[in-house]
């Protein structure tokens, strides 16, 4: 006779819950450039105002990249190339094909050309994975992921990439939405946390109608330390709009968290960061010389200038969005020369280390020569 199945599984011992997640290392492969053209498949409602978009790769293959990754997507808008960017929320344990959810922005091109004119069959120009805004970054044995709004992007492929892979982290979530109509995904996430012994999430709304029975009301220490009792002692995520990340902050830094386990992410461009040193001026007043060596071509960028500024004003196409530092969709190699980067977390020591910069916030300090 055959042993029935599924044949009786033994618990999980306790003490696998203390060893820091490594979050698929050794199952899933490293994250891997990809520049090319993705094809939509599926457009999909999740919220009155908030659209999932499922996209594969035109010449096929596979994605390769860390949960909380995010991609760079160009499409032809009204005569104009518009670029953004968008957290990947699939999770990388299904590697063929790429969703964004996407919140639509009143008078957004970009958002508003995905939500309304997308069609399936349609193309669109992507690069990435960007971002270091991921578990997979900072292992540890137990997370707090906090969102507000759109910015539960990242949580969604986390939870999913933890689900896929049976990963024993310990992990909660707390999502802060206006609405309980601006809940994104719930019925999912609560499926995976009930299949999920790790996982637990919690769901505020600020403003309640009768039918919530929840927690409710904006952030604040009080509310996050009760429903977060061992917050001290978790790695913390936060994304979402830049009032409800202030508030978040505050409240962790109230509770007395420790300022290095808050990783945060914003999606809105906020004033360009400040500081870096003055623009070196030249002995004699002129313009530094810039020489493109992909496009064969030499320009001048004025001292004051950022390196991006002096690549559009010749008329050579850069891809960027942000202009801030921030989204890494600029980076560019540089061969030769130095620059005053001034960013604001677009690139990561090992790729500065590697020879790649931001044109967009960093002006010349003598001339150049850029893999452009
Ligand atoms: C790293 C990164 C990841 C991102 N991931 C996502 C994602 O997963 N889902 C998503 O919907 N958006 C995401 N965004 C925002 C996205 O890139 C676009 O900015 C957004 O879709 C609006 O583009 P737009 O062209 O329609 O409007 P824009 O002209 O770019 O923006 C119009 C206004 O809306 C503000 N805005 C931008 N995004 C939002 C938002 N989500 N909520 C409220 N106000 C906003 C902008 O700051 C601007 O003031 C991400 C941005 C970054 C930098
Ligand atoms: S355009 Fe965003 S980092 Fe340069």
């Amino acid at each position: 006779m055959t042993e029935p199945w599924p044949v009786e599984v033994a618990p999980l011992p306790p003490a696998l819950y203390a060893v820091p997640s490594p979050l698929g290392a050794g199952i899933l492969p490293e994250e891997r450039p990809f520049e090319g053209e993705l094809r939509c498949r599926r457009v999909r409602r999740v919220t009155h105002d908030v659209v999932e978009v499922t996209l594969e790769p035109v010449s096929g293959g596979a994605f390769a990249f860390a949960p909380g990754q995010y991609l760079t997507l160009r499409a032809s808008i009204e005569g104009e190339q518009v670029e953004r960017c968008y957290t990947i929320s699939s999770p990388p344990t299904r590697p063929h094909l790429l969703t964004i959810t996407v919140k639509g922005v009143p008078d957004g091109p970009m958002s508003g050309w995905l939500h309304d004119r997308l069609a399936v069959g349609d193309r669109l120009w992507a690069s990435g994975p960007m971002g270091g805004f991921s578990v997979r970054e900072h292992p540890s044995s137990s997370y707090l992921l906090l969102s507000g709004g759109s910015g539960i992007t990242p949580t969604l492929s986390t939870l999913r990439t933890l689900a896929d892979l049976a990963e024993p982290a310990d992990v909660v979530v707390v999502h802060h939405a206006r609405t309980p109509a601006d809940l994104i995904e719930r019925a999912e996430l609560e499926a995976l946390a009930a299949a999920h012994g790790g996982v637990r999430v919690a769901w505020v709304v600020d403003q309640p109608d009768a039918s919530w029975h929840g927690p409710a009301g904006l952030m604040s220490p009080a509310q996050l330390a009760e429903l977060v009792p061992d917050l001290c002692q978790r790695e913390v995520f936060c994304c979402g709009p830049a009032g409800y990340m202030g508030a978040a902050r505050a409240a962790f830094e109230a509770l007395g968290g420790e300022p290095g386990r808050w990783h945060e992410e914003s999606f809105v461009l906020t004033d360009p960061p400040a500081g870096g040193a003055p623009a070196a001026e030249r002995a004699d007043g002129a313009a530094y010389r810039i020489r493109l060596q992909r496009s064969g071509r030499d320009l001048e960028c004025a001292p004051d200038a950022t390196v991006l500024d002096a690549v559009k004003a010749a008329g050579v196409r850069l891809p960027s969005s942000c202009a801030q530092g921030m989204c890494g969709t600029c980076k560019s190699t540089l061969v030769s020369g130095e620059v005053d980067m001034n960013h604001a977390g677009g690139i990561r020591p090992r790729e500065v280390a590697a020879g790649k910069f931001l044109p967009c916030c960093s002006k010349p300090l003598g001339d150049l020569v850029i893999d452009i």
